[in-house]
């Protein structure tokens, strides 16, 4: 007993130690999960290290777009949440510096193998899958189907019912082009994104805001990570989720260190944290039912097993690329953002 307190003692002091030796007693955090959950990661992190961190809340695709506004001075030091293309792009971009945590080891598979593809500017922190998200109440009261597939968000029922987020801002919608594009090919997959603009009634700025306007009846279905429906289900709103028939995206969830940030110590030191199983298994207490990287994390009961999904097999390293990703949305922005409704 007395040696499992000493060890405890010496892991705080480990993580405590980093901002006293250079010191900083500061860190700036870029965060892109739900906000409750960014505040608990702050709220944590005060509490053990003392180190006081300034945190601002975006979409996985507006932090980038900030980070390289930056460069030439950058303010934050972790860019911490959002989907991996996006920390796959800054870490091509040189916007975030090799890191190899000695947490590693605990992490699944598929959380090393961002960090190895990423050339250890990234590692995963959580995953999720892409689907539908549905208000039942909302759908039974206009007598429509529950959407089990791709193709039937195409039926003319549908019209203005669906909401997805802005590729140019968010993650989440940039992750379902990408998946559309890889489950149909480009071109069948432009021309469905064409016939789907008819039934969308709004391309919202941040991913997760079809779920919450699914849940206060806005839009009747909205395009989603999974878990963040779970989540408003969660919180008593009438919402189901399925993953699409034909097989769906999903995301790796993931944290990079900031290049050129002012605080590197206290950034290793917050992220060696973030990868720990007794962090990342107080997700759930904030409703973030997202799958955690460390191994010995509980995944969320709540949550659909990855498992019982149809996944694709997702090229991270193709759909990554911040030149790949630049030329899809410009794509979309000519051909579908831009249609009239
Ligand atoms: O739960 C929040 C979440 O869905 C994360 O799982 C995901 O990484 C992030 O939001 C994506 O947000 P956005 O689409 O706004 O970039």
């Amino acid at each position: 007993m007395r040696k499992m307190v000493l060890l405890a003692a010496i892991g705080l002091v480990a993580l405590a130690a980093p901002a006293n030796a250079q010191g900083s007693k500061e860190l700036v955090v870029y965060c892109s999960v739900l906000n409750e959950w960014c505040t608990l990661m702050v709220q944590e992190f005060e509490k053990k290290t003392g180190v006081k961190v300034t945190m601002t809340q975006k979409g996985s695709g507006e932090t980038v777009t900030q980070l390289r506004a930056e460069a030439a001075n950058p303010r934050a030091d972790i860019f911490y949440g959002g989907v991996g293309d996006q920390h796959m792009e800054a870490a091509e971009a040189g916007l975030t510096v090799e890191y190899r945590s000695p947490m590693l080891a605990e992490l699944h598979p598929w959380a090393r193998r961002q960090a190895e593809q990423s050339g250890h500017r990234s590692v995963g922190i959580y995953a999720g899958a892409l689907g539908f998200v549905w208000n039942s109440e909302l759908l039974a009261k206009k007598k429509l189907d529950e959407p089990k597939c791709w193709a039937d968000l195409l039926k003319p029922a549908y019209k203005d019912e669906i909401q997805m987020s802005n590729p140019s801002s968010s993650g989440t919608a940039y992750v379902t082009l990408a998946t559309i594009i890889q489950i149909m090919g480009e071109e069948p997959a432009f021309a469905y994104l064409k016939k789907l603009h008819a039934n969308i009634n709004q391309y919202t700025r941040s991913g997760p805001a079809p779920v919450r306007n699914a849940a206060r009846g806005e839009t009747t279905i909205g395009i989603n990570f999974l878990h963040d429906g779970v989540a408003e289900a969660a919180a008593g709103f009438p919402l189901k989720v399925a993953g699409p028939c034909e097989g769906t995206g999903y995301e790796i969830g993931s944290m990079s260190i900031v290049k050129g940030g002012k605080n590197p110590e206290n950034a290793r030191a917050w992220y060696d944290w973030a990868l720990t199983a007794e962090i990342q298994n107080k997700a759930k207490t904030v409703k973030s039912f997202q799958v955690p990287s460390n191994m010995k994390a509980s995944a969320p009961e709540q949550m659909p097993k990855l498992d019982q999904i149809k996944l694709i097999d997702y090229d991270f390293a193709r759909y990554g690329s911040g030149v790949e990703r630049k030329r899809i949305i410009t794509r979309w922005e000519k051909e579908v953002g831009s249609l009239p409704k």
